[in-house]
């Protein structure tokens, strides 16, 4: 398998699953017992913190464990917004985000939904008209996760600290790939997924800046500060610390890799006379959303899969959907246009070899399966 949907996945670091069997081998003692095998664990989750919060400029006890990107963005939003409050996102947001949006619409919390620009930027202009007396909280994501747009966030979170609303940032396609500093960004909330940086699944942290608190959505045990209840995940908290660390540690490295690897994709899809737009703006490295005109995108993935390669039609966070994504008719794409639109993302693990496979492959495919006109 030649893997080029990374925005979906990454495939874990090897030694971050090496580090993860030797925690799951060694450090099996429950992080609130209070004998060694206990404190072990309980190291190594601080450890991961640490790591964590370094690479994020925060301080350890701002960063809390959870299970994952889609659990940080309901945390945030369900802990903090009551009836009577207004919130301001995106319509470009993840289900993560839309979802809970749209259940405290129906337990009496105001919502307003502002429309991206036409690349699925989200500006603080668009904002600022939204703001009411009685809004708490705006959430907007860094990176949009199907055209890899990169939004205002600092402008945005600024101007929020000035009039003394919260604001929220789903950093879950930034965090690994761009270099993230709470304290300039000046945010209250960040949620990040480690899958998304070659960590393991099923497991995300939230920052949550000094001083601020939510109500917990589970309870129990009183882990993470009453904030999380249940028994910690000690290999994945290990295994994303470390992940992050090694993300982080060579980001600009990784950024220019990259973008050769991208810019070759590009090149070579010219070279072989494949007609196709880029969409979106100021994206983060690797994310590229794609419309080759008359090539519908659904058979393409499918013929792609056959021999090998993984590419995506619409984001797999919407559970395996094989229609366009809905992204497309926000941003003004039009229906012909976006089924023949996908989403080809690259990581560090991917190789100049396989750029020219894939680009060589698509040339094969694409006369083969490609309508004669627009639809
Ligand atoms: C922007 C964004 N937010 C949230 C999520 C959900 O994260 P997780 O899969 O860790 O629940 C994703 C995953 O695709 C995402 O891309």
């Amino acid at each position: 398998m030649i893997y080029f949907d990374s925005a979906a996945t990454t495939p874990i670091d090897p030694k971050v699953s090496d580090f993860m069997v030797d925690i799951l081998n060694n450090a099996y003692g429950n992080p609130s017992s209070i004998h060694k095998a206990g404190q072990k664990s309980k190291a190594v989750i601080e450890n991961s913190r640490r790591q964590i919060a370094s690479c994020i400029n925060a301080s350890s006890g701002e960063i809390y464990f959870t299970g994952g990107g889609t659990e940080s963005n309901n945390l945030v939003l369900k802990g903090l917004l009551t009836r009577g409050d207004h919130f301001i996102t995106s319509s470009i947001e993840h289900p993560a985000i839309l979802k809970p949006t749209k259940e405290l619409e129906n337990q009496g919390v105001q919502n307003s939904i502002i429309k991206p620009n036409q690349f699925g930027k989200i500006k603080l202009k668009d904002i600022i008209p939204e703001i009411k007396s009685n809004t708490k909280l705006v959430s907007i994501m860094y990176v949009n996760n199907e055209l890899g747009t990169i939004s205002e966030i600092k402008k945005i979170s600024e101007y929020l600290k000035t009039q003394n609303i919260l604001f929220h940032t789903d950093a879950v396609q930034a965090v690994g790939k761009i270099n993230i500093d709470v304290i300039n960004i000046g945010c209250d909330f960040l949620s990040a997924s480690a899958h998304k940086f070659h960590g393991p699944k099923g497991i995300g942290f939230l920052f949550i800046k000094d001083g601020l608190s939510l109500n917990p959505q589970i309870t129990g045990g009183g882990q993470e500060k009453n904030l999380r209840g249940g028994t910690e995940n000690i290999s994945g908290i290990a295994g994303m610390g470390l992940a992050l660390d090694i993300s982080n540690q060579k980001i600009e490295e990784n950024h220019n890799y990259i973008l050769k690897l991208e810019k070759q994709l590009f090149f070579e899809l010219e070279k072989n006379q494949i007609k196709f737009r880029r969409n979106g703006i100021n994206q983060v490295t690797g994310l590229c959303n794609i419309t080759l005109f008359n090539v519908p995108g659904q058979s393409l993935i499918v013929n792609l899969d056959l021999e090998g390669f993984a590419i995506s039609f619409g984001a797999a966070c919407a559970s395996g959907s094989s229609k366009p994504s809905s992204i497309h008719s926000k941003i003004g794409i039009p229906s012909h246009e976006a089924e023949c639109t996908v989403r080809i993302s690259i990581s560090r693990q991917n190789t100049s070899e396989e750029i020219t496979k894939l680009t060589t492959i698509l040339s094969e495919i694409i006369p083969r399966i490609k309508r004669r006109k627009d639809a």
